[in-house]
């Protein structure tokens, strides 16, 4: 079903026209999965690139990662084949990031020995976080936007976790203890590295060092399709900024009425 110019939707989902078809999102059902297959999960704006640089300089460091130019091709979007590239023949191990829910995704992935890294954000910062990205971003526009809804990834993420070898993670952990995410991210993957190599990861991909790496800053991408930095403020709690109380109030009630019943415990609740 068309959504607008920019859009489709499949399967309860808004894709980017033309860089996707509902016929290839099918074929993942049949995606042969690898056990050294490395998945990156996200809703979208919820500190994907970050994660994505992370994962990507601690692979890089003893597994003789293939070069590729730049980190959205070192770690292509699943569901939007760059270049019609067939991951098949990808060389192991494979980095691939979604913004997928787990219906989308492919089935092998429960043999639980593919590895899924899930970052989530507090939604009042991941809704101001893309608000902007839509004013830059060429494909979307601020009220139609692209992916699932926020609830709905993570009630599903959540509920079906036990399927799958994931690891959960916050942004806001990562935020306030950068080291500390690192090292979990490290002992998921199975990859021991020394205090200096962790400590130069963590140099590496500080906001602001990331902002300077034209790479990690995704300053590849076209300006007609990226008009703008990608990473904007990088803080929890920008949303104080741009919402009202009343809006706060409204929010933690729907947040209520849709997760409520999950009983989960945000990090951000502690605030
Ligand atoms: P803001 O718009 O709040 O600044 P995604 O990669 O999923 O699209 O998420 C983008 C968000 O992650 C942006 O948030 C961006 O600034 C933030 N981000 C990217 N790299 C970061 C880093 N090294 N530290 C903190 N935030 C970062």
């Amino acid at each position: 079903m068309v959504v607008d110019k920019y859009l489709f939707k499949y399967k309860n989902y808004n894709f980017t026209k033309g860089h996707t078809t509902a016929e290839y999102i099918d074929s993942l059902q049949t995606f042969e999965i690898r056990d050294s297959d490395i998945f990156l999960v996200t809703y979208p704006k919820s500190g994907t690139v970050w994660t994505q640089n992370i994962i990507i300089s601690i692979l890089e460091q003893d597994t003789g990662l293939p070069a590729y130019p730049n980190n959205f091709e070192q770690m292509p979007w699943l569901e939007y084949k760059g270049g019609n590239e067939d991951y098949s023949l990808r060389p192991s191990p494979r980095l691939l990031a979604s913004h997928l829910t787990p219906t989308l995704m492919p089935p092998g992935l429960k043999n639980k020995r593919a590895k899924i890294i899930y970052v989530m954000r507090n939604p009042k910062d991941n809704i101001v976080s893309y608000y902007h990205f839509c004013n830059i971003f060429a494909h979307w526009e601020t009220p139609k936007i692209g992916g699932s809804s926020w609830f709905d990834h993570i009630r599903e993420w959540h509920t079906k976790r036990d399927q799958y070898n994931i690891l959960f993670l916050t942004y806001e952990e990562m935020v306030l203890d950068l080291k500390a995410a690192i090292i979990k991210i490290c002992s998921f993957l199975g990859k021991n590295l020394n205090q200096v190599v962790i400590d130069q990861i963590v140099e590496k991909t500080t906001f602001q060092n990331m902002k300077n790496d034209p790479k990690a800053n995704y300053e590849f991408m076209p300006e007609e399709i990226l008009k703008g930095q990608f990473l904007r403020k990088g803080k929890i709690g920008d949303w104080k900024n741009t919402f009202t109380v009343a809006q706060s109030e409204r929010f933690d009630q729907i947040l209520q009425e849709r997760l409520g019943d999950m009983g989960l415990k945000f990090i951000w609740d502690t605030e």
